[in-house]
């Protein structure tokens, strides 16, 4: 996704992988609601998306004649910035980005320099910050797959749920970053797609994305995962997540506490791939991230056919929590992080020591004590 000459520039992820067709959003209702309905999707990219939905809501107001002043003008980007952050409520880099973006609009209505109308210097600063924010995605992403590729062998079988890939992030991916990372670096690794239904990512999306990038992987449906892992196919897991608890519970696609439940029972290796900003300290638990409950058509319908009854009652929670006990690692842009998570995920925050897995004692590559 990209931000240029007022328009925030999107591929419709809703239409993949039949066709690639990008969405040219104009004001910040529009990209709320490529949020909400899943035309954008994954825990960062959403979060730089609803960063630019407010550099657009920014550079109107500038425009305006005459421009608000300084306090009306925060006041109206506040407005926006609520209705952004009601369109999804689990993955915390939604808040986090417009939380940056709101901090510069503040501190740039607080010393606008002599000659630029307040407005414009906050229209200014909060495109700026909406563009570093995408940067420091590509960034933190390219950085988070060198330390998590140490993790990964050479003929690997790499089992990944959802789309934590290019798409879900400005470029790159997490888990997806991971496997590239090793891909780039010359192990041969075979990823095993889970289908991720009700919507589908790891078919329409991760399939495609690997398909893309040239790294062999083979489709699974979710009810295959346990017998290939039987089968002794599956070295590691890597998943991303929309939000980790300062415990080290992490809500991430539903589905994917059943796979770290299997991996414990295999004794396959389960990683979180885990930008800083997808970490959530204000919380002590994963009982304490809220879970985003959907629509009951994406499970009653598949490609818009009607697959269950009419009157059926229908489940539809868009993701699950998977406590910290079965997690082996996570792996962020600082170095990977092993249990007791409530230690050294504050360790990560304060000292900014990074952690990589060469540093980190009791712990071999595939994160075994
Ligand atoms: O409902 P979605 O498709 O937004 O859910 C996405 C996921 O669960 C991803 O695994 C997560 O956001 C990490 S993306 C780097």
């Amino acid at each position: 996704m990209e931000l240029r000459d007022g328009t925030v520039r999107l591929i419709d992820q809703r239409r993949l992988p039949a066709a690639e067709v990008y969405l040219e959003l104009k004001d910040y209702r529009q990209v709320a609601l490529a949020i909400r309905d899943l035309a954008v999707r994954g825990a960062p990219v959403i979060g730089v998306t609803a960063a630019c939905g407010l550099a657009l809501e920014a550079r109107r107001l500038a425009q305006e004649a005459p421009p608000p002043p300084p306090r009306e003008a925060l006041e109206r980007l506040g407005l926006a910035a609520e209705e952004l952050g009601a369109t999804r409520p689990t993955a915390v880099n939604l808040f986090w980005a417009i939380d940056r973006v709101l901090e510069a609009a503040r501190r740039a209505a607080a010393g606008a320099p002599r000659g630029l109308p307040p407005a414009e210097n906050i229209a200014r600063a909060v495109e700026e910050q909406a563009l570093a924010l995408a940067r420091e995605d590509v960034d933190i992403n390219r950085r988070l797959g060198r330390y998590g590729q140490e993790l990964i062998r050479d003929g690997d079988g790499v089992l990944t749920h959802c789309n934590a890939g290019s798409l879900a992030t400005v470029d790159y991916g997490t888990a997806v970053g991971v496997i590239r990372a090793a891909h780039e670096g010359g192990k041969r690794v075979h990823v095993y797609v889970d289908e991720t239904r009700p919507v589908l990512q790891g078919a329409r999306l991760t399939a495609w994305e690997m398909v893309k990038a040239g790294i062999p992987a083979t489709l699974i449906t979710d009810n295959m995962a346990a017998s290939l892992m039987r089968r002794g196919l599956i070295q590691v897991v890597v998943v991303g997540a929309d939000r980790v608890a300062r415990n080290g519970d992490f809500a991430n696609k539903i589905g994917t506490y059943g796979v770290a439940v299997l991996a414990r029972e295999h004794g396959i290796p389960f990683y979180a791939a885990v930008p800083t900003p997808t970490i959530d300290l204000s919380l002590a638990s994963g009982q304490d991230i809220p879970i985003e409950e959907r629509d009951p058509s994406e499970v009653t319908h598949l490609a818009g056919v009607r697959i269950a009854p009419e009157g059926i009652e229908v489940a539809n929670p868009a993701f699950d929590v998977t406590p910290h006990r079965y997690v082996t690692g996570i792996i962020t842009e600082k170095g990977v992080v092993h249990p007791p998570f409530d230690a050294t995920l504050l360790r990560l925050f304060e000292g900014g020591i990074p952690i990589a897995p060469e540093l980190s004692p009791g712990h071999d590559h595939q994160g075994k004590e």
